[in-house]
């Protein structure tokens, strides 16, 4: 990446001094000594931290597995645990202080008390599990307290807080991360290792999805095993589109080097009918129920298509109220041959008329493993976390804030592929019509560099 050393001395001298404003002056004023600044986060190294002191916020279903993967990366100390509920928060403050480790400090009982976490000048990264909704505030006033801001998928849900996110990042010089656990999968790593080898040829083509059946989760209502206040049920009565995009876009954007020698330019998108979610209500609490009865706006399937500047096509899908085994599909074209996922599936140049014999993939698979996974795959399986790869985007993103080093996902691309989810609604709600993608990056995708294959 082009780092700007003399903008990074001074960057770093001055969050660090802001930051230690912050124990009299609150987070107003790291904000305002900030908010002449706006320099592009493209490539952007922060002061190395010795320690990563992390606040995280929200311990649902999510957050409790971010508590146990972080606690077991060496030089990372969870400081503070945030929910609205007191019994979470304890049962994740004991989970720590039984494996021997200090107590982190609760902050629980009302919806802002998040705020005073976030306050904190114990804390260098705030670790945001909470609902969709909740994402973009939580993060940004993160930044403007002077920490990093690692947030769960999607970062935004509306384009307004896509540019929030930017803005405030690049007022505030402090990192900004989607949580994008599905850009550090076994498969996608392969896959990200194969395209920046060049087994792929040129890339033309990818196609993401997050298929899901999540009808019975979604109609839960006791928040103990559904979604704190039903908030994904509730979403899908308000809006159509994709709201949940990024888990198989991120990784093929990292193929593609979205951001980094490309971008999108436009999408168009077109929705199904919706019957999934009525019918699975109507069978859970009868057909006159409100719950059957209810309008829900959100398509069983959505499909987005995006073009990119270069040239290159995407597919996005959305479905999570069709009965359907679980898929990102995960695929991706060039002009030497193509990756596919679920099963994975490789077919390379010149025998591609069928798909590699198990033998020839395994092989592949031998050659091509990702660095990250060679090294650190074993501890990743015994840590967890979807096989691994949410520790694996763990220890990447602990390590890089200790060595100062850029982020694999920034800020743009937590806004460029969280802006599909309003995108999608507006192409979807005028029948498919192409929609402009915003360019978060204001032009600087043309001459940042590409990801590098990473090993530590
Ligand atoms: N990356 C992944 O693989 C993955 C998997 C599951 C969920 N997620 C994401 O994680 C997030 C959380 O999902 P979940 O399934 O844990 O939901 P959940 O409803 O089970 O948990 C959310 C938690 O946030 C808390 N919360 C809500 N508002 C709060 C506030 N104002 N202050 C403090 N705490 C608050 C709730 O009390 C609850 O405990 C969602 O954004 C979801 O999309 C990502």
């Amino acid at each position: 990446m082009r780092t700007d050393r003399r903008g990074f001395l001074k960057g770093a001298v001055c969050a660090g001094g802001a930051a230690a404003l912050l124990g009299q002056t609150g987070c107003t004023s790291f904000s305002g000594l900030m908010a002449q600044r706006r320099k592009s986060m493209i490539g952007f190294r922060a002061e190395p931290l010795e320690k990563v002191r992390v606040g995280i916020i929200g311990v649902g279903h999510r957050g409790p597995g971010a508590v146990n993967r972080l606690s077991r990366i060496p030089g990372v100390e969870i400081r503070a645990i945030g929910d609205l509920f007191e019994d979470r928060v304890a049962r994740q403050i004991k989970a720590l202080t039984d494996k021997g480790l200090p107590a982190p400090k609760g902050y629980f009982g009302s919806r802002d008390t998040w705020r005073a976490l976030c306050e904190s000048g114990e804390i260098d990264l705030v670790y945001i599990c909470t609902p969709w909704l909740w994402h973009t505030p939580m993060a940004v006033y993160a930044m403007q307290c002077g920490k990093h801001a690692a947030v769960e998928v999607p970062a935004a849900m509306t384009l307004e807080q896509c540019w929030q996110l930017v803005n405030t990042a690049e007022q505030t010089r402090r990192h900004c991360m989607m949580l994008e656990n599905c850009c550090y999968g076994y498969n996608e790593m392969l896959a990200l290792n194969l395209c920046r080898k060049g087994v792929l040829g040129d890339l033309v083509h990818g196609e993401a999805a997050y298929i899901h059946d999540l009808r019975m989760s979604k109609l839960r209502e006791d928040n103990e095993n559904g979604y704190q206040g039903q908030w994904r049920l509730e979403w899908s009565k308000q809006h159509t589109g994709n709201p949940y995009p990024t888990h198989g876009l991120g990784p093929v954007c990292q193929y593609m080097d979205i951001n980094r020698g490309d971008c999108f330019e436009f999408l168009t998108s077109v929705s199904s009918n919706q019957l999934g979610i009525s019918r699975a209500a109507a069978e859970k609490y009868g057909k006159n129920s409100p719950q059957a009865k209810a309008r829900y706006r959100l398509g069983d399937m959505n499909s987005s298509l995006i073009r990119t500047y270069r040239g290159r096509t995407i597919l996005v899908q959305h479905d999570t109220t069709s009965p359907r085994p679980y898929s990102r599909i995960n695929l991706i074209s060039g002009t030497r041959g193509v990756l596919a996922d679920y099963p994975l599936r490789v077919a390379l140049a010149p025998d591609t008329h069928a798909w590699m014999k198990e033998s020839e993939l395994e092989a592949l698979k031998a050659k091509y493993v990702h660095p990250l996974w060679d090294k650190n795959g074993e501890a990743a399986k015994k840590a967890g976390g979807h096989g691994g790869m949410d520790f694996l985007m763990d220890l990447r993103l602990c390590h890089c804030l200790q060595h100062g080093l850029p982020l694999d996902i920034d800020v743009y691309d937590s806004a460029l592929w969280s802006s599909v989810v309003e995108l999608s609604e507006r192409s979807a709600e005028r029948d498919g019509k192409p929609v402009k993608v915003p360019d978060f990056t204001r032009g600087a995708w043309k001459i940042a560099e590409p990801l590098g294959i990473v090993t530590v």
